[in-house]
């Protein structure tokens, strides 16, 4: 007979306790081709282990052994590995244990001793018996493997990053809204995570001019393709800052024309949905009307950081706003409460014009997470035009604004990673700063 081939080897998996007559079936297994001893055990218990892990076509089971029976184990092995025949092997070959070894699944019943042309013709019967299983078993394993395959290759192309949108608004002008989205993408950029910016105040976006940047490419021309969106080609006509932020600019004059209302009000919302898992953070500098634009880009953010700068009117547009928040069904908690230009203690002649950041909690009964205290404006002018993010702008951390950016762009980046945060703020005791810093309520 000439030698099979490995896949054509019936394997088999011998257990007995006596060890002598598990050398004897190998040995007279040993005579034929076609047959492989892959394994053997001393107990059920083991005999299971193993024909669990090997998978082999047939057991050749005894019935009296210590540590769990060959019933019970055959019974185990047939339902744990449905392609393996388990043979079963006593001295004792009445009716009743016969019965019994059917019950637990076995295939066939030899007595002990064992005959050698019984036992070589039992085992070719037994799994030629379990070809049909074992051929549905191999459809079913490839077919797992294709499923595998598509959701591997489904992930590969919808990228595999968190896709955080965070949006930045504050319903009054000049309130350092894109001071914060610049700092916020720069600060996110952390542990090897990618960030996005996109400018998306159409008319008066100043993303590019703050960051120093010459785009190739706008919100417009993307938009205009979005049904046809190809990522790479989206990643390629991205401007990248030096300091690696990504960036897609607003369209660099005011554009009251034709183009800006072909543009559907949604498309940058479709647009970042469709590029969102190749980011972990996006960031977007909203514009401060709410209209169709900002309302589709609110929407679909995980979180708004919602700036209110400490005046009466800018605390009273920013409730109007958290009121169409709640009226909208956002969850609370979507929205970050930060003040910028703060001022912790007002002095005597500001009393009534500048509120104090506990005040504004009161009032806007939110949690304020996050405090910008007002700095020298030159300190911010001077990174605008050095095109840095002011977070980036100083290599003193413990500085003012860039330690309050810090903090607030590590809380989001905790709060969207699920981290749990450091007490990084510890040159001020615990007690005193609870009561106007209202971190991690
Ligand atoms: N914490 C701060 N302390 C002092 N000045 C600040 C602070 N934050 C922002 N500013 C000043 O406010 C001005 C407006 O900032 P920024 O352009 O970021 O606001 P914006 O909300 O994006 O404005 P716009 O409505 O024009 O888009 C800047 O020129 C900056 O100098
Ligand atoms: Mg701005």
């Amino acid at each position: 007979m000439t030698k099979p081939n490995e896949s054509d080897l019936i394997r088999i998996i011998l257990v007995d306790d006596i060890v002598e007559t598990r050398e004897t079936i190998k040995k007279m297994l040993a005579f034929e081709a076609d047959f492989k001893v892959i394994g053997s055990a001393g107990n059920g218990r083991e005999g299971v282990e193993l024909a669990i892990k090997e998978k082999p076509d047939i057991v050749m089971m005894d019935i009296n052994m210590p540590d769990m029976d060959g019933l019970e184990a055959a019974s185990h092995i047939t339902k744990s590995v449905p392609t393996t025949g388990v043979i079963m092997m006593s001295v004792q070959d009445d009716a009743d244990y016969m019965q019994r070894a059917m019950l637990a699944g076995a295939r066939f019943f030899l007595p002990k001793p064992v005959n050698m042309d019984q036992l070589y013709n039992t085992i070719r019967t037994v799994y030629d018996q379990y070809k049909p299983i074992r051929d549905r078993m191999k459809q079913l394993e490839d077919q797992v493997g294709t499923f595998e395959a598509i959701v591997q290759e489904e992930k590969a192309t919808s990228g595999d990053r968190a896709g955080h949108v965070i949006a930045v608004y504050s319903p009054q002008g000049g309130s350092g809204s894109t001071m914060i989205a610049t700092s916020l993408a720069s600060g996110l950029m952390k542990d090897g995570a990618k960030t996005l910016l996109i400018d998306c105040d159409l008319q008066y976006g100043d993303v590019a001019t703050t960051l120093a940047i010459k785009p190739q490419t706008t919100v417009f021309e993307l938009t205009e393709n979005e049904n046809d969106l190809d990522y790479e080609y989206f990643d390629s006509v991205l401007a990248t800052h030096d300091s690696g932020i990504k960036v897609l600019a607003a369209p660099p004059r005011p554009n009251f024309g034709a183009e800006l209302r072909d543009i559907r009000p949604e498309s940058i919302a479709n647009v970042i949905q469709q590029v969102a898992g190749y980011y972990d953070f996006i960031i977007l500098d909203l514009s401060k009307s709410i209209d169709a634009v900002t309302a589709s880009l609110l929407e679909i953010a995980s979180k708004i950081v919602l700036i209110t700068l400490p005046t009466l009117q800018s605390i009273k547009n920013t409730k109007l706003v958290l009121d169409l928040f709640d009226q909208t069904g956002f969850d609370a908690e979507k929205t970050v409460l930060v003040i910028n230009r703060a001022v912790e203690s007002p002095s005597k002649n500001q009393k009534g014009l500048i509120i104090a950041p506990n005040r504004i909690q009161n009032f806007l009964k939110r949690p304020v997470e996050g405090i910008i205290p007002i700095v020298d404006e030159m300190l911010i002018l001077k990174a605008f035009y050095d095109g840095v993010p002011v977070i980036a702008s100083s290599r003193d951390m413990s500085k003012s604004p860039m330690k309050q950016l810090t903090q607030l762009s590590d809380h989001l980046y905790a709060t969207l990673m699920g981290i749990e945060e450091l007490d990084i703020d510890d040159d001020q005791p615990q007690e005193k700063r609870s009561s106007w810093l209202p971190f991690g309520r």
